[in-house]
Order: C-alpha cells, then structure tokens, then sequence
C-alpha cells in the first residue's frame, strides 16, 4: 500500500460519525465526557477522566483524576482515546529516571477518534480513526490535544487496542530491525526480553526477514510465546548462562547484532555474544541503566554500539508516516501478530505498572478508558 494511498483510508462508520456536530450539548454527542463551554471565551472545555503525575515514585503516584481539555488550537486536533499503549518508557518516567515537568499525565501511545480539529489543519476532520506514538507524552486521558503533523490514520481492518499497541512498540521494531541494523537473511539476532511488548514483534519480524532468532525470556511459558513468534531458539536467562548458550547454538561464532533492552543486567554478556563487528543495539534498561563501558571493550572485535530512540528515527513526518506505514502493512497481512494480552481500565493504571514492571505481562497491553 502505499503512503498515498493509506492517507486515504477511511471507514465508513467514521465517515458517518464526521457528519455529526458537536454544540456543547453532551446528548448531541456519541462520546461520553462532559463538554461545556466557557463564556468568556467561547471555547469548548472537554471535562474527562485521566492519570495525573504530581510527583515521581511508586505505582502509586498514578491519580486517576478530573482534567479540562480545551480546543485543538492551530495545527492541533483533539483525540477521544479508545485505547492507550502501555509502556516501559511510562515506568521511567513515572520513577523520574526521564525527566518531565510536575504534574504530568503519562503515556506515549494511543488510539482514537478525532472529536475537534484546530484551524489550518486541512487533512484531518472529526470522526477520522488515529494513532500517535511518542511525543507530546499524556496519552493515559479518556480526551488529548495532539499536533495533527503527530498522528497518523489507522486502516480500516485494525482495531484500536491492536492499533494503541504497534505505534510505540511496532515503529521500535521496525527502525530497529530496518535502519539501525538491516537485518538480513542468514544473520543470527539475539532479541532480549522475547516475549515482550517490543521483543514478541522483533522475533516475528526478525524471522520474516529470514534471520535466525535466539530470544531470551525469564520463564517456560514465555519460552512458549517465544516460540510461536518465531524463535528458533530461547534460553531462559534466569537459569541459564546465556553467553554460552548462545556461543553453543551459533558454534562460537556469535551473532550479528543483539537487540538488548534489559540494560544493565544483560549489557556485558550482550557485547560477549557478539560476532567480529557485530552491533551491539541497546535500546532500553528495564534492569537500569548498564555500568560505563570503556572503548577497549568494542576494540577486540570492532564492534559497534549505538543506543537509540524510535524519537530520532521518526522525527520528520515522511519518517513517521513511512515509518508507522510499513508497520500496518505487516499487520494487515498477516506478517505480525500483535499480541494485546492484557487489558486494564484507565483508572486501573497502577495495578497495570506493578504487572508490567514484575515482569508478569507478555506482548503488548492497553489502558481502556472507563467511558468506552
Ligand atoms: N529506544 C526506544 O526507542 C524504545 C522504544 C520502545 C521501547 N523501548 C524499550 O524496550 C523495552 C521493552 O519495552 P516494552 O514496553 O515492550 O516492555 P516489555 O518488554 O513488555 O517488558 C519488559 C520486559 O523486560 C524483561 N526484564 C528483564 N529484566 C527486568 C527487570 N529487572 N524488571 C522488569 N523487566 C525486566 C521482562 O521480560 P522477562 O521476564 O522475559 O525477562 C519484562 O517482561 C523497554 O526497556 C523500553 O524502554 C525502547
């Protein structure tokens, strides 16, 4: 499909919700949150549920809360969440390991509906089914004002729990796997944390390309998961050593590349596991954050190490539109399954950070609002 041509998808149910106008009577809307208007300013304040930040911590410093959203000012449309992606980024954040300013609302990924568009934005209109991935975080509210440059359609035959799951996730894998290391066949990948949110789409992915996938996971069941996704081979890395496990499987060669996103407890083996100028992608630390590594330890075998950010590779809008467009059409046909096997509603956020930082979820999960 191509860029062109996924600009213009369009579902006929949003066709007819794009008819509908919106006065500031709630009765006149499909949506539920309760929308007023100010007097003195004549502008439309949406009142709806989010998670607010005031300060960084525990799961608990997720307050689920009354926010007023206002209208899409220039360039901007205003998004109805009908699901939001959960994140490891979102923990950082929430612990203050990344920076944002007090109070926040967290979150980086959502799907939804277009409720209000700001002037000068010609190519969206209300009703029109988007997602967006990154920046500006706030996506754990039921309502948010996005840049229109920001989101993306989302083709008709994707559901928004599949979509709020494969912007973050799925545009990750695809630099990752795509740009900052072109996978190709006969290459040997080590994917760390296989049966993760990231991890489950670079194994399916990784195969497809026609490498061979050895992915590391903490237990049997997500060994399993592993597996179907396309691993030809897992070890569980909490009992076994998996730097030599991996010199058995690849017959002390090593690997191509090793995409590791546990961090500090991985890093060292990682760059062991490696092959001559083999390519060392850290990008994440669910461990935290590895120790400093000194340049000797890439000289041995003119490694390369990069630590990068889907932000940087997504940072033009043809980056993101073709970015986010080869990542639908994996979905669409088949290539990766996404796995939304876990569920919470918004105000359950907490509860959804403790499963996700005890390791205790598997692919992706979505923050449901309350009002869908
Ligand atoms: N650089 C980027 O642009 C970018 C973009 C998206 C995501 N990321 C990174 O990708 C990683 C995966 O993100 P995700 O949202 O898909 O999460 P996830 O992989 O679904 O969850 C994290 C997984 O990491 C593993 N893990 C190992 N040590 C851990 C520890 N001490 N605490 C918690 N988990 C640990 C666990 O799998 P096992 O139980 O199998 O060990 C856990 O399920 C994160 O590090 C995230 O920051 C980076």
């Amino acid at each position: 499909m191509s860029g062109a041509s996924m600009l213009l998808l369009r579902s006929s149910f949003f066709d007819r919700l794009s008819s509908i106008s919106f006065s500031g009577s709630s009765a006149a809307s499909p949506f539920t949150a309760r929308r007023s208007f100010s007097l003195a300013t004549r502008a439309v304040m949406v009142t709806c549920k989010a998670i607010r930040i005031h300060e960084v911590g525990g799961p608990e410093v997720l307050k689920y809360e009354d926010i007023e959203v206002s209208e899409p000012s220039e360039g901007e449309v205003r998004v109805k969440n009908m699901a939001i992606g959960l994140n490891f980024i979102d923990v950082y954040f929430r612990k203050g390991v990344y920076k944002a300013e007090l109070p926040f609302i967290p979150g980086s990924e959502a799907a939804g509906v277009v409720t209000a568009v700001g002037p000068g934005v010609t190519d969206r209109k209300i009703g029109d089914r988007v997602a967006y991935a990154g920046k500006p975080m706030g996506s754990y509210t039921e309502e948010q004002i996005l840049p229109a440059v920001s989101v993306v359609p989302i083709p008709p035959s994707v559901d928004f729990a599949t979509a709020a799951s494969i912007m973050l996730k799925g545009m990750t894998a695809q630099f990752l796997l795509r740009r900052c290391f072109k996978v190709q066949p006969g290459h040997t990948i080590l994917v760390h944390a296989a049966a993760g949110g990231v991890g489950s789409l670079l194994c399916q992915w990784g195969r497809a390309l026609g490498a061979t996938v050895i992915g590391t996971v903490s237990t049997e069941e997500k060994a399993a998961q592993a597996i179907q996704d396309g691993c030809h081979h897992t070890i569980l890395y909490k009992s076994e050593d998996f730097v030599q496990r991996v010199k058995e499987i690849t017959d002390g060669k090593g690997v191509q590349v090793v995409y590791d996103s546990v961090g500090k407890d991985t890093f060292q083996g990682s760059l062991d596991c490696l092959a001559y100028r083999g390519y060392m992608v850290l990008y994440g630390q669910s461990s935290g954050i590895p120790d400093p590594m000194p340049i000797s330890a890439i000289q041995s075998k003119s490694l390369f190490v990069t630590r990068p950010s889907m932000f940087h590779y997504t940072a033009t809008r043809e980056e993101l539109l073709a970015t986010a467009e080869e990542v639908y059409e994996n979905v669409v046909s088949g290539i990766l399954t996404v796995r939304v096997n876990h569920k919470y509603s918004l105000s359950q956020a907490a509860q959804a950070h403790i499963d996700l930082e005890g390791r205790k979820t598997t692919g992706s999960t979505v923050l449901v609002p309350e009002s869908i």
